[in-house]
């Protein structure tokens, strides 16, 4: 974030003491060095969770390959594993993405959410069109969860079994499996994909379920009557897709109320999304939104992690499914973390350093004669911002300022205080502002240490 400060003192070293000669420059080295912030995933493991993101394959290199590995421990294929991806061709498969994600995770030590098996969406054509007897519906779901969960047996953490079951108000989604299926088709699944891989915890994933109301109540019921049946269901996915500022109240209740019923939590598809162009208000409230999120997970013993959908602003699903509306993720577009970063760092107990960035003063002296010489002082920012400024020095015996232009300059004894004139006082980040001054000099005419405050 860049933040805009009115107050900011820099103290500058003088480089030179002695007579300045014509043109001399004082820099000042005002950056600090920080140490590296911890990574988000260990973090999130000393508390005992995980931290994911949805990432696209092709983009696992350079610094979304670096950021992905270093900063997740869980990875969800954004795409890849979607049925409509594995399988556009009845029979032809197509496993590329998905196996390169696999394989990306498993060379940065981290656990793979495979999303997603049954869906309304993102499915192939063929089957889409197709019209098909409940048994022939049968035989595909089976086979379709066999081939996929049977290719990463072993290797995925978990699978988002069933997507999206649900309507807003609890009804069952008429879809082309509980059409044909009916109900009995979310157990058949379960079923299927643990006969597959025994060692997968297995998740049914929707949105609009994060907070206590009609969807996830109907949710609650779903996963209560498949335990009583002894279906295999070991968790539940809260999708979180997120409008800023609406993060529900009975978030961490909600949460708690599922693990209660014995199965684990997961968020899995987090991003708050707010109406562009983004603004420093609306990063703060979004930083506070990701917090609560976050703080909902922590507290509940049963929450195994949260997932952002996308962890930068330049691989998030919001701008062209929800137009005029983005910024969702915790890094911009440009990789630079946004205060939802550093809020989810300190919800997961890290500390973060503040934005780099600074203000700074340089003295030079730009002529000199015999007793008198002409002198200037340049303030620019980087990564900061200024909207008023003062600058104050310490001449030595001798030194006197007569005459100053672009500043209000005092001296009174050898204090010197120049504030901005009425038309000089914002430095933006990125810019700067110089005033000048002409004085007399008698023995020596250092270069002063100043102070930019
Ligand atoms: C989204 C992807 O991010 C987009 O790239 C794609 O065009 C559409 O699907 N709920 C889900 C995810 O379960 O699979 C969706 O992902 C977002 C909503």
């Amino acid at each position: 974030m860049r933040s805009s400060r009115t107050s900011l003192r820099v103290r500058l070293a003088a480089l030179l003491a002695g007579a300045a000669a014509v043109g001399t420059l004082v820099t000042a080295g005002t950056t600090t060095a920080h140490a590296a912030d911890t990574p988000l995933r260990d973090l999130a493991a000393a508390k005992g969770k995980a931290m994911g993101t949805a990432v696209t394959g092709s983009k696992l290199t350079g610094t979304y390959g670096d950021l992905a590995g270093a900063q997740f421990n869980w990875l969800t294929p954004g795409n890849a594993m979607k049925w409509g991806s594995v399988e556009p061709t009845r029979g032809t498969f197509d496993w590329a993405e998905a196996d390169q994600i696999v394989a990306f995770a498993e060379a940065h030590g981290q656990e793979v959410r495979g999303h997603t098996l049954v869906w309304h969406s993102q499915n192939p054509g063929w089957l889409t069109n197709g019209t098909w007897t409940p048994a022939q519906l049968s035989t595909l779901l089976n086979d379709h969860i066999a081939t996929e969960v049977g290719r990463y047996k072993g290797r995925l953490a978990a699978w988002d079994v069933v997507n999206e079951p649900f309507n807003e108000d609890g009804t069952y989604r008429q879809t082309l499996w509980y059409n044909g299926l009916g109900t009995g088709y979310i157990a058949q699944a379960l079923t299927a994909a643990r006969a597959a891989d025994p060692d997968a915890k297995l998740y049914i994933n929707d949105y609009n379920v994060e907070g206590v109301n009609a969807k996830s109540t109907a949710l609650y019921n779903l996963v209560k009557s498949l335990k009583e049946q002894g279906v295999p269901i070991d968790g539940v996915g809260l999708q979180a897709h997120l409008i800023l500022g609406q993060v529900p109240s009975t978030l961490q209740q909600n949460i708690q109320r599922f693990a209660d019923l014995g199965v684990d939590v997961a968020i899995t598809e987090l991003d708050i999304r707010m109406t562009l162009p983004s603004d420093s208000a609306k990063l703060t409230q979004q930083a506070a939104d990701y917090k609560a999120v976050m703080n909902a997970c922590v507290a509940v013993a049963r929450c195994t992690g949260v997932t952002v959908w996308g962890f930068t602003d330049s691989d998030s699903w919001i701008p062209s499914t929800f137009p005029g509306q983005g910024a969702a993720t915790p890094y911009d577009e440009n990789y630079a973390p946004k205060p939802a970063y550093r809020a989810i760092a300190e919800a997961l107990g890290g500390t973060t350093t503040p934005p780099t960035g600074a203000c700074t003063a340089t003295y030079s002296v730009a002529s000199q004669w015999n007793t008198g010489f002409t002198g200037q002082v340049r303030i620019a920012c980087s990564g900061a911002a200024l909207s008023s400024w003062k600058v104050t020095w310490t001449y030595g015996a001798g030194q006197q300022i007569t005459q100053a232009w672009n500043a209000t300059c005092t001296q009174s004894g050898a204090a010197v205080s120049c504030a901005n004139a009425s038309y000089n006082g914002t430095v933006p980040d990125g810019g700067s502002v110089t005033f000048g001054f002409n004085g007399s000099w008698s023995g020596t005419n250092p270069v002063p240490t100043v102070t930019l405050g």
